[in-house]
């Protein structure tokens, strides 16, 4: 299929081109209008259709004869346990899980918080909601208690749903501990919490307040598919911003199934009983979209890996995964790749395996780097796929349509706008800018299907991080160029917020928590390019004159402090003591400016700088100390 003609369609003729895509789902009521704005200015697609999200990857399936077909393999080398699915075994447990959330009084439009490490249950627990229309938020097992009591302020679950660890590496992580000081320091109080005992460590149980999860799913009756309207939430799933609130993103019914079918066909060229492996977490939106929604209402196995691509046991456990479980389609982060090459760069161990049955490997998550990208072609021989969105869309921006038409790729390209996103790159002032030349990446409205339709209880925020900058457009927060052949290039955020390792972190927030500490007069966190893990926070800060603590131990305090609030999973672990920051005249902090310096880039001294001789003392401290000091000292 040519690419151009499709795209053109989906934008030009946007109602009959994705009516007749909406046609591909099994709807309870088909919608007979597919887009509408509303009053308030908000876009809806099929307001007016019927469905059930569960259904649709689950049921549906069974009804269809495939119930003796693996829904899911489950393969943990952290626990050493392998276990296949089929859809009959899935609905089953699915149902009763439903049926043990009901017991617990959660109906159609309450909230559940699914608090797990990567277990099966955890993604049945996601489709228990769906099935009785009550809306999850997954919250990633690696947050601090303080990361979840504001998502559990914010979400206000009736219901918590945890397990007794996790696993990192081999280490066993207790989650309860976690989970109760989270309710301890969150105002709004669940009703119940059910918690899976996992059996390398059983926690205790609070009576009638704590619930065994197994117990009671054995206990509870199945419960049947709730029929929900389109445009009512299916998750709420929190990411950063650039504070320390994070955002609640939504995500609709009808129009995420629309688009996950969409997206499956169209983006990743996968067919009914195609094994389809993204190795993520259910944390994350990949987790969200392509571990559970997307290939199980595909009608795909779905491969669920609790597990890292080193050291569980070795770099070799993708590809032996890939060869044992036939996987045709394969998503990761680029840094589980940098991470497997630094362990091992002849890749030894893929010579070990057979990968014929993989078609294409997919990354996201971060700005797939061409030495990485170029390793990968060599090694695997396989088309190696960038591909670039975000938690608030759900699904591919920009990428290269395996099933559409597969364009030359361009190193450091995601390659085109997918269909429905009108991609263009504007100025400060809102012009379109022309070929090459970089800029804010925005969409224009609307959206297409799946994408937020606003935040959690926050429209205003909503309007105010994502709208307002350039009326009619829809702010990504990235900054990029379009080449002259129509590739975009992402070159990075234009906010407070960072990657590191694929995990998508808020400095602002950061600069919260270290500035709590009371040696602190001010600071700055900034995100600083590092080998292994794309990026790394690098703290500045600013002492009090009457701070008697060293600096030394400021230092320890404040590592320990943003492990504690936000989680190990900030990898916030360098700060570096200054005697004053880079400031414009009007005040604000030259992060920007600093980061180029870290980084080692050229960058221009703004014409607004208050004083030009900080920015030389401070260039000289990173110079000397820390510019590329992840990756000199590691690698
Ligand atoms: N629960 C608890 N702790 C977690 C966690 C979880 N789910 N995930 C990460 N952490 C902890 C780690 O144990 C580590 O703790 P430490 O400081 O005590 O060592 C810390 O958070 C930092 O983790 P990470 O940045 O992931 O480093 P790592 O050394 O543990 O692993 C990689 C490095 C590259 C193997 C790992 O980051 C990885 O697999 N990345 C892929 C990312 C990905 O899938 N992203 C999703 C988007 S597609
Ligand atoms: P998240 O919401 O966690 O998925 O993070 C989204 C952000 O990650 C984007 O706004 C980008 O900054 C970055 N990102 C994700 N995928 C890519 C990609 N393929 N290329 C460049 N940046 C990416």
């Amino acid at each position: 299929m040519e690419y151009n003609h499709f795209y053109q369609q989906s934008i030009l003729q946007r109602g009959k081109f994705w009516g007749r895509k909406a046609a591909k789902i099994a709807w309870y009521k088909a919608p007979k209008t597919v887009l509408t704005l509303d009053k308030q200015g908000y876009y809806k697609w099929y307001p007016d259709g019927e469905l059930n999200t569960c259904y649709l990857a689950v049921d549906k399936h069974v009804k269809d004869g495939k119930g003796g077909e693996v829904a899911m393999i489950y393969d943990s080398p952290v626990s050493n346990t392998k276990r296949k699915y089929t859809y009959d075994e899935v609905k089953l447990r699915v149902s009763k899980i439903s049926g043990a959330l009901r017991d617990k009084g959660v109906e159609k439009g309450d909230t559940v918080i699914i608090y797990m490490p990567m277990v099966p249950d955890a993604a049945f627990s996601m489709l228990a909601c769906a099935r009785l229309g009550a809306v999850h938020s997954v919250v990633f097992g690696g947050f601090a208690p303080h990361e979840l009591a504001i998502r559990i302020d914010d979400a206000k679950p009736k219901v918590i749903i945890s397990a007794s660890c996790g696993i990192e590496f081999d280490k066993i992580i207790p989650y309860k501990p976690l989970l109760e000081n989270a309710i301890q320091e969150a105002e709004h109080q669940p009703s119940a919490c059910l918690i899976l005992q996992r059996e390398m460590h059983i926690c205790s149980l609070q009576e009638g307040f704590d619930f065994d999860f197994e117990e009671s799913v054995n206990a509870a009756e199945p419960a049947d598919c709730v029929k929900v309207n389109a445009t009512d939430p299916l998750y709420i799933l929190y990411t950063s911003g650039t504070t320390g609130k994070p955002k609640g993103i939504v995500r609709d019914n009808g129009g995420h199934a629309v688009a996950m079918q969409f997206s499956m066909d169209y983006v990743y060229n996968a067919k009914k009983g195609d094994v389809f492996w993204a190795a993520s977490d259910v944390g994350w939106v990949v987790g969200h979209s392509y571990i559970v929604y997307a290939p199980l209402i595909a009608g795909c196995t779905t491969v669920f890996f609790e597990g890292k691509p080193v050291r569980t046991p070795d770099p070799g456990t993708f590809w032996r995964m890939i060869e044992e479980y036939k996987v045709n389609i394969f998503f990761t982060a680029p840094t589980a790749f940098r991470a497997i090459r630094k362990e091992d760069p002849e890749s030894e161990y893929l010579k070990k395996y057979d990968l014929s049955s993989l078609r294409t490997i997919f990354v996201a998550g971060e700005r797939c780097d061409p030495s990485t990208l170029k390793w990968l072609q060599e090694i695997t021989q396989k088309p190696i796929i960038d591909h670039w969105w975000q938690t608030e869309t759900g699904w591919a921006i920009v990428a290269n349509m395996m099933g559409v038409e597969q364009f030359p790729v361009k190193e450091g390209s995601a390659t085109k706008p997918v269909c429905g996103y009108e991609v263009q790159i504007l100025d400060e002032t809102g012009e379109v800018l022309g070929p090459n030349q970089e800029g804010f990446v925005c969409i224009k409205e609307p959206l297409p299907p799946g994408c937020l339709p606003t935040l959690w209880n926050d429209d205003e925020r909503f309007q105010e991080s994502y709208m307002e900058k350039f009326p009619g457009y829809y702010l990504t927060g990235d900054g990029g160029y379009i080449d002259p052949d129509g590739y975009v290039f992402i070159m990075g955020r234009i906010d407070d917020v960072i990657n590191v390792a694929g995990h998508r972190l808020s400095t602002g927030e950061m600069e919260e928590i270290v500035s709590s500490h009371t040696a602190v007069a001010e600071c700055a966190v900034i995100g600083i390019e590092d080998e292994l893990t794309g990026q790394k926070p690098l703290g500045l800060v600013v002492l009090k004159d009457t701070s008697t603590i060293s600096g030394e131990e400021v230092q320890q305090d404040l590592v320990a402090l943003v492990r504690a609030q936000v989680g190990a999973v900030a990898a916030f672990r360098t700060v570096v003591i200054v005697k004053r920051l880079p400031k414009t005249r009007s005040g604000k902090i030259l992060r920007k400016t600093m980061r180029m310096i870290a980084d080692d880039k050229v960058f221009t001294l703004p014409s607004t700088i208050d004083d030009p001789a900080i920015l030389e003392e401070l260039k000289v401290i990173l110079q000397n100390n820390y510019i590329g000091l992840v990756s000199k000292k590691q690698f």
